[in-house]
This record gives structure tokens, sequence and C-alpha cells, in this order.
């Protein structure tokens, strides 16, 4: 099974609560919410008072992709505002593990992020903690950039160590996700697809969301 999580970084802030309620009715599943600070990322967005404000408009799990620098410092403000599933960059952490059981201790799933530079192998000692796995298919900053075609094999990596250890961690994916990339990262195992552009960046986000998530329902069928 595939799910879509709509990235609310493209939609319209103005009208957001509209946006997610279009999305949700198109299929999408979670609400991916992209945190970024201006020094982990070159880019600033948004913090826990429109988390709080989300909470409110959807019963959707809130997806808290946090690119910051010490994340320790507001796991907590995310939690208490309402997120669900907080990830952390391996990249921005010093005390990977640490993070990780705090995100824990909150009560929210725990996710641990890659960039396109990090290999999967820089993991190993964290998939046992973890709820999902985030691998970045952009360099993460921005919306509606060009999706890069060697993140899929860490995607067909982390299906494998998951059935060699056992584990149960699922698969997200983010950047570029699109009608004609989509079907090649859902083949290699992504189950959580992350859409900022393809769903908000023109037209309905709705008919955006249901096309995309036909097509990546119907790879499915495709994987080896
Ligand atoms: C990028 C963010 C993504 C972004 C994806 O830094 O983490 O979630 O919104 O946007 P698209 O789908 O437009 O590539
Ligand atoms: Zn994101």
């Amino acid at each position: 099974m595939v799910e879509l999580a709509p990235s609310i970084l493209s939609a319209d802030f103005a009208h957001l609560a509209d946006q997610v309620q279009a999305a949700g009715d198109g299929g999408g599943t979670v609400v991916h919410v992209d945190v970024m600070d201006g020094h982990f990322v070159p880019n600033l967005t948004l913090g826990p008072p429109i988390v709080r404000s989300l909470r409110k408009v959807t019963k959707l799990p809130l997806d808290c992709h946090l690119m910051i620098e010490n994340p320790d410092e507001f796991i907590p403000a995310f939690a208490a505002a309402g997120a669900d599933w907080v990830s952390v960059h391996q990249e921005a952490c010093r005390h990977l593990n640490r993070t990780l059981h705090l995100i824990k201790s909150h009560d929210c799933l725990a996710g641990v992020v890659i960039n396109p530079a990090t290999p999967v192998d820089a993991l190993a000692e964290v998939l046992d903690i973890v709820d999902y796995v985030l691998v970045m298919s952009v360099n993460p900053g921005f919306g509606a950039q060009e999706f890069i075609p060697g993140s899929v094999h860490k995607i067909r990596r982390l299906v494998e160590i998951r059935a060699a250890r056992r584990l149960n961690y699922r698969i997200e994916v983010d950047g570029g996700i699109a009608l004609d990339t989509v079907t090649d990262v859902v083949r290699a195992g992504a189950e959580i697809l992350v859409a900022g552009n393809a769903v908000f960046g023109h037209g309905d986000p709705k008919s955006n969301a249901q096309r995309l998530l036909k097509t990546a329902t119907e790879a499915t069928l495709l994987r080896v």
C-alpha cells in the first residue's frame, strides 16, 4: 500500500485549511509540514504556531519534517502543537540516537531523513529505533526542484536491509515526486510519497492528488 503526503510548502498559505482539505479529498492521508530554519537549509518556513492551527482543521496525521539545526530544542514544542510524526536529518544531529528517543518520548512517530549525498549505511545504528526513514530525492530547502534519480537505489537498499534485519520501519520519499517519477520510487519500495508542487503547484489539488495516487497505486503492482 502507498500513502500520499501532500507537502504544504507549495500550498497557498492564506488558504491553508481549504488546500489541506482539497488534498485530503483527493486521497492524501498524511499532511507533510516542511520546517526550515535558514541555517540547516537556505530557506525559512514555519514553526509550531502553524502546526497548532493545522491541528484544528484536519484529523490527518501531521508529518513534521524538521530541516533545522538543534532539533532537540524544538521537538517538545512541535509535539505540544500537535505533530504526530517528527523527522530529523541525520546530518543535523550530533546525537542522533538521543534525538530519536526524545521524539518517541513525546509520543510521536520518529523518522530519520537523509540528504541525497548521505548513504543509507550512515543509518545502520538507528534503523531499529525509527518508525520511518525519509529519503530526500532533492537537496532540501525548496519545492519544485528536479528529482535526483540516484535516490531510487537507496529506497531499494532500505527494503533489503529491512527484510534482512527483520525491522519494520516505513520508507518515505520527498522531492520531485510527480507523475513522471512516482512509478520508479514506488517500484523500488517507497510507501509514503511526499508531493508539494505536483499537488499544489498548479490546477486543482484534489484532482492532482487523485491522479498521482492512482499512478502510484498502479506502480505497486510492478514491484519486484
Ligand atoms: C524540500 C521539502 C519537500 C518539498 C517537496 O526541501 O522537504 O517536502 O516540499 O516539494 P516538491 O514535491 O515540490 O519537490
Ligand atoms: Zn519535506
